[in-house]
C-alpha cells in the first residue's frame, strides 16, 4: 500500500477574503459538498490506501484544523511546520520521516486543494504511476492537457513517440512567463504539471541528495528524532536552516529521471475565483450566485455572501462580489494578480 503525503500548508491568498490566513481554502467546503477540499483529497486516496498510511504536512497554526477534519490520521503523522518553507521542504520532511520507518515505501504526494471529477479514471492513472515508479529512481508526474496559457502552472514536455504509459520528460518548466506559456500551449507537446507526484521514498531521497544536498543534509540528521519526543525541536531548528523553494524549482526542473503519466480526469486546480467560477453551476447569464441576491443586467459575475444579507447587483460584468466576515471585496473576477497586494494592504488597514 502506498503512503499518501498531503501538502496542506498553503495560505490560499487568491481566494481572499473567503479564504483567510486563519483558515485557508483547503480547510473550507468550497464546493458545498459537506466535505472540505482537504477531506475530499483524503477520501479520494482512501480508496487505494488506509488511514495509517497518510501524512499531512501543514503549518503549526493549522494543526488543530487538520486534527479536527481528519481525526482518523494518526497524530504523529500530522507534520507541523514552524515556518513556511515551501513544498521542497514539506516533501523533504515527510520523505525522511517515512524513510526512517520504511525504506521501501512508495509515496504519493498531493496538493490538498484540487478538484477531480472522474475518480475511477484518476485512480487508474495513479496505479499506473505507482507501477512506473518501481523502475530505477523514476520520479513520476501526472500531466494534464492544457486549455489556456496559464502562467501559474508547471509545463512538461515529453517524448511524444514513447509507447509506455510513463513517458520520459524532456523539459520541465515551472511557471513560465506569458509568452513562453503561449508558445508551449501552441506547440502541442506540453502538458501541465498537476502537482501530484509518485515515487519510491528512496528515489526522492536520492534526488534531494543530488539536487538539494543542503536540504538532504539537514533532514538526514533527523533520523533518530522522527516519531520521537524530540522531533518538534529538531524540526524547529531544521526549518531555520533551509531556503524557501518549491519542489518544482528545486528538483523537477533539474532531474533527468522525471516521467509523466497523462491524465484526463476532470482535473482543476481551484487556485482562484476564476477557476472556481468556471466549474460552478451558473445561471443563464453565466453568474454564480451563492447569496440571497437580486441581480439585474449582470453577467459573468460571482456573488458570494452570507444568506442573512440581501445583495442587490446591477450592471456588472465579470465581477467578483464577496462578503466574508469583516471584508467586502468587489473586484474584477480575473484580478488574480492583485490579490497579494489586497491582502497585504488590508493587513495594514487592520
Ligand atoms: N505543508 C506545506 N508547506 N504545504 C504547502 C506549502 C508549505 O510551505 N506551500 C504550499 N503548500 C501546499 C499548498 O497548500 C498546495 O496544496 C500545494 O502545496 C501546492 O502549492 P501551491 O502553492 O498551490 O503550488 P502552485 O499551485 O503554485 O504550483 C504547483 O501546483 C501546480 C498545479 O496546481 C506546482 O506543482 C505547479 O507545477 C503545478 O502546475
Ligand atoms: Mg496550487
Amino acid at each position: 500500500q502506498p503512503y499518501v503525503v498531503i501538502m496542506a500548508g498553503g495560505i490560499g491568498s487568491r481566494f481572499w477574503p473567503y479564504s483567510r490566513h486563519e483558515r485557508p481554502k483547503q480547510f473550507l467546503d468550497i464546493l458545498s459538498t459537506g466535505r472540505t477540499l482537504l477531506q475530499m483529497t483524503y477520501d479520494r486516496f482512501l480508496k487505494i490506501s488506509t488511514p495509517e498510511m497518510f501524512f499531512v504536512v501543514t503549518n503549526k497554526n493549522y494543526e488543530h484544523i487538520v486534527r479536527e477534519q481528519l481525526p482518523e490520521v494518526p497524530e504523529s503523522q500530522i507534520l507541523t511546520e514552524p515556518l513556511r518553507r515551501n513544498t521542497a521542504t514539506c516533501v523533504a520532511y515527510a520523505s525522511y520521516k517515512i524513510a526512517s520507518r520504511n525504506r521501501n515505501a512508495k509515496v504519493i504526494v498531493t496538493p490538498a486543494d484540487h478538484l477531480i471529477l472522474k475518480e475511477d479514471n484518476f485512480l487508474d492513472k495513479i496505479s499506473k504511476a505507482l507501477k512506473a515508479a518501481e523502475v530505477n529512481n523514476n520520479l513520476i508526474t501526472i500531466g494534464i492537457r492544457p486549455n489556456r496559457p496559464e502562467t501559474g502552472y508547471g509545463y512538461i514536455q515529453y517524448l511524444i513517440n514513447e509507447k509506455s504509459v510513463a513517458k520520459k520528460v524532456k523539459t520541465f518548466t515551472e511557471k513560465p512567463n506569458a509568452k513562453l506559456a503561449k508558445t508551449f500551449v501552441d506547440s502541442g507537446d506540453f502538458v501541465w504539471n498537476s502537482g501530484m507526484f509518485v515515487w519510491k521514498v528512496d528515489s526522492i531521497i536520492a534526488a534531494f541528495e543530488k539536487y538539494m544536498p543542503e536540504v538532504a543534509e539537514v533532514f538526514e540528521e533527523g533520523e533518530q528524532h522522527y516519531f520521537s519526543s524530540s522531533e518538534g525541536d529538531f524540526i524547529n531548528r531544521a526549518y531555520t536552516l533551509v531556503k524557501n523553494i518549491s519542489i518544482d524549482f528545486g528538483i523537477m526542473e533539474k532531474s533527468d529521471e522525471v516521467y509523466v503519466v497523462l491524465g484526463d480526469f476532470g482535473w482543476s486546480d481551484l487556485g482562484s475565483w476564476m477557476s472556481l467560477h468556471e466549474i460552478k453551476e451558473k445561471d443563464e447569464s453565466e453568474n454564480v450566485i451563492e447569496a440571497n441576491a437580486l441581480v439585474y443586467d449582470t453577467e459573468g459575475c460571482f456573488v458570494k455572501a452570507p444568506k442573512d444579507k440581501l445583495v442587490v447587483v446591477q450592471g456588472l460584468k465579470n465581477y467578483l462580489i464577496n462578503d466574508s466576515d469583516n471584508v467586502l471585496l468587489i473586484c474584477e473576477l480575473d484580478a488574480e494578480k492583485k490579490f497579494r497586494e489586497f491582502v497585504s494592504d488590508a493587513k495594514q488597514k487592520g
